[in-house]
């Protein structure tokens, strides 16, 4: 393994200009951009000059000068980096609201059986939620489908299930275990023939991968803010409905934001004609502002080009493991196939949690290596392109080499943190 080789692949890196973008620590190597992404410096003055000016000095007139129209711009700038059309997108509330709105509202359209799927990688709450509302629709329970094993999905088991029980299936695109990514197009189409749609939740994927949301016939998703798009913790989450299905979906939250004309006060629920119907209520200003600057970065650097970075870090990241880590019994938890995976890499060992500890405490050998442990015996390594160098995951290997080398997780105590 040789620093020289990480040096030159980081020389040629043509997105290494935006790490400058985002506030860095010189002394730890943050791999949990799949988590909560960094804070993109110029977040830092916009959310000042939304405290001091807007909130501090304009107050209430804020609303007309700036805040009403805050989600629009910010859904314009997002459908872009979707591949969606700008009245196709919304801003607001949290992912599980999102999806929420979008499965209950598919389910009262009569559009499609009144069935709902989904498996054993998708986020648990999004398994929550779908189970949640089916006993308002009279389903017994949603299908969950189970693996053969957790790195991949089995597509033939996604096939079979919508044929035995077409209707409304949730999947995330990227998985928040092993990464694995799913084929997108191929199982909407599917989807498609068999009269079923399904909802994909975008959190993992979205910021890091290229998607399009048009050419791969998807018609309904949701996602988080706060990961790969580094929109700041709580950030808001969105949904996407393709315009060929809005006008029969109704809002099954009916706030006043989600009314045609919200500042008419009328006593009857009017709902707006467009994608505004999916608001709720009070937009939280100050996390909106927060996600903009992530957004633009995304923009200039291209999602084509953030994909190719994280498929070459990956790649070298996995080829390292292999290479370095194979003797102290780490198996690798991702896909080995770089288009079915995502932006991070999971690798597993029998004392992950104080593995994971150890890498952020850092020690005299390596800085401190922020990653994730997701039980029982995973650890995630989320790779950033627009932040990630080759050089921090050397440095990792080489943390985990002397880790593992001179079994130094040992000292750790058992107790475990609330997140990570
Ligand atoms: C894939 C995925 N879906 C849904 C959620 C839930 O999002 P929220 O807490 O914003 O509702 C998360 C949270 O991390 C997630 O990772």
């Amino acid at each position: 393994m040789k620093l020289k080789q990480a040096i030159e692949l980081d020389r040629k890196d043509s997105l290494k200009k935006y790490k400058s973008h985002f506030l860095n620590s010189k002394k730890e190597i943050y791999l949990n951009g799949n988590s909560l992404g960094k804070l993109p410096i110029k977040s830092i003055k916009k959310i000042r000059k939304t405290i001091d000016y807007e909130w501090g000095d304009r107050l209430v007139r804020s609303w007309n000068e700036k805040w009403l129209d805050l989600s629009d711009n910010l859904e314009k700038k997002l459908a872009k980096i979707l591949g969606a059309k700008k009245r196709e997108v919304k801003i607001g509330d949290s992912t599980s609201i999102n999806l929420y709105q979008i499965v209950f509202s598919l389910l009262k359209s009569n559009l499609y059986k009144k069935s709902l799927i989904s498996d054993s990688f998708n986020f648990p709450s999004d398994n929550y939620i779908i189970e949640g509302i089916s006993s308002n629709f009279n389903i017994k329970n949603p299908t969950i489908i189970n693996y053969s094993q957790d790195i991949s999905a089995e597509i033939n088991l996604i096939e079979k299930a919508i044929k035995k029980s077409p209707g409304i299936l949730c999947l995330s695109l990227v998985s928040y275990k092993s990464g694995w990514m799913y084929p997108l197009k191929k199982l909407n189409d599917y989807a498609k023939k068999n009269n079923s749609i399904i909802v994909w939740d975008l959190s993992h994927a979205v910021g890091a991968t290229h998607i399009d949301l048009k050419k791969t016939n998807t018609l309904a998703a949701v996602g988080c803010s706060y990961k790969f798009l580094n929109g700041g913790p709580g950030a808001p989450g969105f949904l996407f409905v393709d315009n060929s299905i809005q006008s029969k979906l109704e809002n099954p939250i009916k706030g006043w934001f989600g009314h045609k004309l919200p500042f008419k006060f009328s006593d009857k629920y009017e709902a707006a004609n467009n994608i505004n119907k999916f608001d709720i209520g009070t937009p939280g200003v100050l996390s909106m502002v927060g996600m903009e600057a992530g957004l633009d970065i995304i923009t200039k650097a291209t999602t084509k080009s953030i994909r190719k970075k994280s498929i070459s870090q990956s790649e070298y990241f996995i080829s390292l493991i292999n290479q370095e880590l194979d003797s102290y019994n780490v198996k690798i938890e991702s896909p080995r196939d770089p288009l079915n995976r995502g932006s991070h890499v999971t690798i597993s060992h029998a004392e992950s949690w104080k593995i994971c500890r150890t890498l952020a405490k850092g020690s005299k050998k390596f800085p401190k290596i922020i990653c994730d442990y997701r039980p029982d015996k995973y650890i995630r390594f989320g790779i950033s392109p627009l932040y990630t160098s080759f050089q921090d995951l050397y440095h990792t290997i080489n943390a985990l080499i002397e880790i593992l080398k001179t079994e130094s997780y040992k000292k750790i105590k058992k107790e475990k943190n609330r997140v990570t």
